[in-house]
């Protein structure tokens, strides 16, 4: 589609028109150094898309639109963390190349600069977007929390996994695309719709993302592969293989998820062929069709041209067959 190429451009133009590196610069080198290192820049589009298709002007979407890559740059480098990332984007993590005080604080400015991008907005815009922005943020903390707590769990049920995923990552995909209706003055049924539709397209690229982060190429995926696999996250491969893998297997599955070290590449692969075998990732696959199908029902509710549905629905498909 000509307009993801358009506005990934706007984006990375606007970007590149801010002057990040000040004094000091340990705190402001490594959000250069996040932001510089790429990304698909997939919410801010949205919000842009989302303005644009409803009837709005993009380039009054265009603060939003940064206030949402900055926050998630800002997540990414504080999940990093959380997560012991060594690779974002193909490149060192901020807390790897720095040291993880210099994540939190760096993380932390980036997450005020982007509310920052609001005051742009007039006050019942800025109202708005505000609030939509401070539910969303609160939500991915708390998505972000319940995803390390299972860490350590082993009584994770599949719906809890959905909400966690939600949380930590589809509402964000719902917000940027909210945030662009909210400029374009949209009304209440299309904001609602528009949401949902990110909001289910979100959970299918978690999904997705939870995927790749086992089976992706990684010349390609830019995060190390593996590392749900040796923090023994409680992703849908996981808790699918539990129940769908013969007992030998599944114990054997259990067991792995009980220890935990840095590098281990025997796990890995056990854990992957455990995966395949018991169908787990076959059903993945299956659980991201459904996700993207429900976001796709989601987008009928909102009144937009077939044209232009037309072009979200081969945006989702297109998502949903990345590698990165
Ligand atoms: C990574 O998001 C974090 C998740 C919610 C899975 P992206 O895959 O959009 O990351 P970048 O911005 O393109 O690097
Ligand atoms: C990311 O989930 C969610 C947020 C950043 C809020 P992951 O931990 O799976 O994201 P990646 O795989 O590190 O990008
Ligand atoms: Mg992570
Ligand atoms: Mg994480
Ligand atoms: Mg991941």
């Amino acid at each position: 589609m000509q307009e993801l190429l358009f506005f990934k451009d706007v984006l990375e133009k606007s970007l590149h028109s801010e002057t990040i590196l000040k004094e000091p610069e340990q705190l402001y080198a490594p959000i250069e150094y996040i932001l510089s290192l790429g990304g698909k820049r997939i919410r801010p589009v949205l919000t842009l898309l989302s303005c644009e298709f409803l009837g709005g002007d993009y380039k009054k979407a265009i603060p939003a639109a940064m206030a949402v890559e900055l926050f998630h740059n800002f997540s990414l480098i504080h999940d990093d963390i959380m997560d012991e990332a060594p690779l974002r984007r193909g490149k060192e993590t901020v807390h790897k190349k720095w040291n993880v005080n210099t994540g939190i604080l760096s993380g932390d400015a980036m997450l005020i600069l982007a509310y920052q991008y609001f005051e742009a907005y007039e006050p019942k815009l800025f109202q708005e977007l505000a609030k939509l922005f401070s539910k969303t943020a609160l939500e991915v903390c708390e998505g972000q929390q319940y995803d390390v707590d299972f860490e350590t769990r082993n009584d994770v049920s599949i719906p809890e996994y959905i909400r966690m995923i939600e949380y930590k990552t589809a509402v964000l995909l719902g917000a940027a695309l909210k945030m662009g209706a909210i400029i374009a003055n949209s009304s209440e049924e299309n904001k609602e719709g528009i949401y949902n539709f990110g909001r289910n397209l979100g959970i299918a690229f978690q999904l997705q993302d939870d995927y790749l982060d086992a089976f992706g190429n990684p010349e390609t995926f830019g995060k190390q592969v593996g590392g749900d696999i040796l923090a023994n996250k409680k992703t849908f491969l996981y808790l699918t293989a539990l129940q769908e893998a013969k007992p030998t297997d599944a114990n054997d599955l259990k067991k792995l998820f009980q220890i935990k070290t840095e590098n281990d590449t025997q796990k890995i692969e056990k854990v992957k062929a455990i995966f395949e075998t018991s169908g787990a990732a076959n059903r993945t696959q299956q659980e991201i069709e459904k996700y993207t199908q429900k976001a796709l029902g989601c987008l009928e509710t909102v009144s937009l041209s077939e044209a232009k549905k037309e072009k979200l629905r081969v945006f989702a498909a297109t998502m949903m067959n990345r590698q990165a």
